[in-house]
């Protein structure tokens, strides 16, 4: 899916360049060309060597190299790219991209240039929340460069915190979307989302928090690559994106019937926060107050949708997706459900009230697939939705 496309690909010096190796790797695999770019730092971590066996070409480290401008001038080394990718991109590297200096082979290259930039910062989490880094980010995002993490986690200097470089595969999701490709024209995916509404009467229901947020913005991810797009959404708070087939429902047993007449699909992803009961015998007229006494619900289960789908026998979607809200013991609790469920991935998530996920615009989620457990940083739900339709890109592609 990065067929014919060239991505010059900047090497910074932090310990995150080893992680490059197996960058290049992955983007390869995507069909992409990588021209290597090294600092002299960053020749400190990796070599020059390793780095263009892997790239399958020379890797450039020299702004004085007469043999490479004989070759390939700098300006156009700078031009030939569909995207220039900084990994890492060290605290030194962003400062002196902000400050448009031009002082090596590398910082030449990206102020010569006039395709996109992405950077995957790596550093030391105090030299990532210094001030100094917070500015030089804000102008690099001004002036038009994606920034793809960097994750929470150890690091190599012992500390914890936001600074490590975002993996490999995040990175490489995130050169698809920003290469603007459409990886997924010709696939039909199902999107669920939104809370499922359980009458029990005319005026009165059994609901949940969701508002929709996270299941929208995977469907507008999802067209964004060229997907066809079935939604089947509860009443939402959010209101639905432009340019898909939108089926409203508000029971789950309306939401069922609905994902079943839209199949077959070549993926469904079930975001929908669908109640797990109904009420048996709602009534047909509002249920007036007596006082003194109190009206009895009796339930009934509703149909598991997620577990319908995944275990069907003929016309499965070949890449099942569901969700798991938990307010405890997240990853045990989803993986035990994407085990129970029979999906391919659990896209699982704290709602705890104290995380402000449910009903919000951030979220902080563990994919968990037949690999294992993969936890993505906390983001905004746009940028969990970019990430995942990138993934679902790479799987179905
Ligand atoms: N789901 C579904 N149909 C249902 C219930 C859930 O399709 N009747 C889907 C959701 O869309 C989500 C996943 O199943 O993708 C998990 O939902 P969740 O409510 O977390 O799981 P439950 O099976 O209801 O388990 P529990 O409430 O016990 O955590």
């Amino acid at each position: 899916m990065l067929r014919g496309k060239r991505i010059l690909l900047i090497i910074g010096g932090g310990i995150a360049a080893y992680k490059s190796l197996d960058l290049i790797r992955r983007l390869r695999e995507r069909g992409a060309e990588v021209t290597p770019v090294l600092t002299r730092a960053a020749t400190e971590f990796v070599t020059p060597l390793s780095i263009s066996a892997l790239a399958g070409e020379k890797g450039y480290t020299d702004l004085f190299d007469l043999t490479d401008e004989a070759e390939m001038g700098h300006i156009q080394l700078s031009r030939v790219a569909d995207l220039v990718l900084v990994a890492p991109a060290t605290a030194d590297l962003m400062a002196r991209m902000a400050q448009g200096l031009a002082n090596d082979l590398a910082t030449t290259l990206l102020l010569a240039t006039d395709t996109p930039v992405m950077i995957a910062p790596s550093m030391n989490v105090r030299m990532w929340e210094h001030p100094a880094t917070r500015r030089n980010l804000s102008v690099l995002r001004q002036d038009g460069v994606t920034v793809v993490g960097p994750n929470e986690g150890d690091m190599a200097c012992g500390e914890y915190g936001p600074g490590r470089m975002a993996e490999p595969l995040q990175i490489v999701d995130a050169a698809i979307m920003a290469l603007g490709d459409t990886p997924l024209a010709g696939t039909r995916l199902i999107v669920t989302s939104g809370p499922t509404h359980e009458p029990i009467d005319p005026v009165r229901y059994i609901a949940n928090r969701s508002s929709g947020a996270q299941g929208t913005a995977i469907a507008a991810a999802l067209l964004s690559l060229g997907a066809e797009v079935v939604f089947v959404t509860g009443p939402a708070d959010v209101a639905p994106p432009q340019g898909v087939e939108l089926i409203r429902v508000d029971t789950a047993v309306e939401m069922r019937a609905a994902v079943m007449a839209a199949l077959p699909a070549d993926a469904a992803v079930f975001a929908a926060a669908v109640a797990d009961w109904r009420v048996v015998g709602a009534s047909d007229s509002k249920i007036k107050k007596v006082s003194g006494s109190f009206p009895t619900l009796e339930f009934a289960e509703n149909p598991d949708i997620l577990a319908e789908v995944s275990q069907l026998e003929q016309g499965r979607p070949g890449l099942v997706i569901g969700f798991a809200a938990e307010t405890d013991d997240v990853i045990a609790h989803a993986t035990a459900k994407r085990a129970r469920k029979g999906c391919d991935w659990i896209v699982a998530n704290n709602v705890s009230p104290e995380t402000g996920i449910m009903g919000g615009t951030e979220n902080r989620v563990t994919l968990i697939s037949a690999q294992g457990a993969e936890a993505w940083p906390r983001m905004g739900k746009d940028a969990v939705a970019r990430q995942l339709a990138a993934r679902i890109a790479d799987a179905l592609v």
